[in-house]
């Protein structure tokens, strides 16, 4: 057990099972870049503490450079015994410099490092998010697509939860913090975060800020599988609404009329995925006494593959919404009059009758319809004053699609000024982020 960075006080080796189940570094490895540059600014503070000279500071720094120029290179070899992204850079460290390898973890645990690891990751993942979710809502924008309302929420609570994210546990130590005196205001403006933890017991023990991003995930998601749930229906023949395009559709190894809107659909069910994610690191969570517990290792896959998954489904969804033809004469073809019953309520409201009394008018017009079995515009002007004597020659103003979308036109409405005022309020919107 001698390589191990925690051998010492072991004699027997480790079950080669539990070697292969304790292991991170089949997925954390994703965090080597935040990893350096986590080491890079330690070592400057362990300096200006006196605990490396100058000379094995620089040593330090030039093998942390060259750990970084593998990874970038796709060069890096890890090796068995390799247990984690920390262990694999700093057995590397030792390989490239020697002895004072060893000097880096002074005061420093993998408790805090991991915690200041996974902050830096998920920050700069968070940026990208946003990038994607902002061309989303563009792409939605321009097409008028109302689910960029609820996508413009969900990159401000992006926002909110980076405050969260962007905090720095480095000093905090396995448990108690740091024995030496760190200067830990140095590693917050080396590293960039926007403050320190407070506590060490609560910095190394908490994943709150995972399980925000898990659940802005579900919510962002949820908001793609609302929006793939609609475009489906529109584009099933019998709707015929919306076509998708080749790109984003495939095809059936049976029928070979069928074009599928498979992209929608993986869009949908993505949703689950991501709430089964979040639900379950949650799950390990719950229960867990204070300070770092290995269960917490459990937040890397749930983290990286939500973001997997959100990365993939935003640019999904912008090609979907850019290419999707739309088809206005289908639109148009399903037009009912029966739609316009509110219309009739609101006509007689027009000429002073009480909305409840109008809202049961237009309802036994629509019975008169109903057992006529004609449309609510063809019914008589003497059948509908039998109704209710308001009614006169004008309610043929009633029938008209484009009127009753018009009507619509306080903030917030259909209308075309108030779509028109939505739309420049997204642009603005769009300028500002
Ligand atoms: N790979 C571990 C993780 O991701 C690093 C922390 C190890 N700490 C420990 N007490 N075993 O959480």
């Amino acid at each position: 057990e001698g390589n191990k960075l925690w051998g010492g006080r072991f004699v027997g080796n480790t079950d080669p099972i539990m070697e292969k189940f304790n292991a991170s570094i089949a997925y954390d490895q994703r965090m080597w870049e935040a990893d350096i540059k986590g080491s890079k600014a330690y070592v400057k503070a362990l300096q200006k503490a006196g605990l490396v000279t100058q000379n094995e500071m620089e040593q330090i720094l030039t093998g942390l450079d060259k750990v970084f120029d593998e990874w970038s290179k796709g060069e890096f070899k890890i090796k068995p015994g390799d247990e984690d992204i920390h262990t694999a850079n700093e057995r590397r460290l030792k390989e490239f410099i020697g002895d004072p390898a060893g000097k880096l973890h002074t005061g420093r645990s993998r408790n805090d490092q991991v915690a200041t690891d996974t902050r830096l990751w998920l920050r700069d993942a968070i940026n990208t998010l946003k990038e994607l979710a902002l061309q989303l809502i563009s792409t939605m924008v321009e097409r008028a697509a109302v689910h960029a309302v609820a996508l413009s929420r969900d990159v401000e609570r992006l926002e909110d939860i980076r405050k969260h994210v962007n905090v720095m546990p480095l000093g905090s130590g396995a448990i108690a913090g740091n024995p030496f005196n760190i200067d830990r205001e140095l590693l917050r403006q080396e590293l960039k975060f926007d403050s320190i933890s407070i506590n060490s017991m609560d910095a190394t023990g908490q994943r709150d800020f995972v399980a925000e991003f898990l659940f802005w995930a579900s919510m962002c998601i949820t908001h793609l599988s609302k929006m793939a749930e609609d475009l489906i229906l529109y584009s099933t023949k019998e709707f015929s609404f919306i076509t998708l395009t080749d790109a984003y559709s495939t095809g059936s190894s049976l029928m070979p009329q069928k074009k599928n809107a498979d992209s929608l659909e993986l869009i949908r069910s993505k949703a689950g995925r991501v709430f089964g994610r979040c639900a379950g690191f949650l799950m390990t969570l719950k229960g867990l006494p204070s300070t770092y517990n290995k269960d917490l290792q459990e937040d890397k896959e749930a983290m990286f593959d939500t973001y997997d998954t959100v990365h993939a489904v935003l640019q999904v969804t912008t090609g979907v919404i850019s290419t999707l033809k739309v088809n206005q004469p289908a639109m148009e073809g399903a037009l009912s009059p029966d739609m316009l019953a509110t219309d009739l309520a609101y006509h007689l409201v027009r000429k002073g009758m009480p909305f409840r009394e109008a809202h049961s008018c237009a309802g036994k017009a629509v019975y008169i319809a109903e057992s006529k079995n004609i449309h609510l515009s063809q019914i008589t002007v003497e059948d509908l004053q039998t109704v209710s004597p308001l009614f006169d020659k004008d309610v043929s103003s009633v029938w008209d699609y484009n009127r009753s979308v018009e009507q619509y036109s306080a903030p917030g409405g259909t209308a075309r000024s108030s779509i028109t005022a939505q739309i420049e309020h997204f642009r603005t919107w769009l300028q500002a982020q």
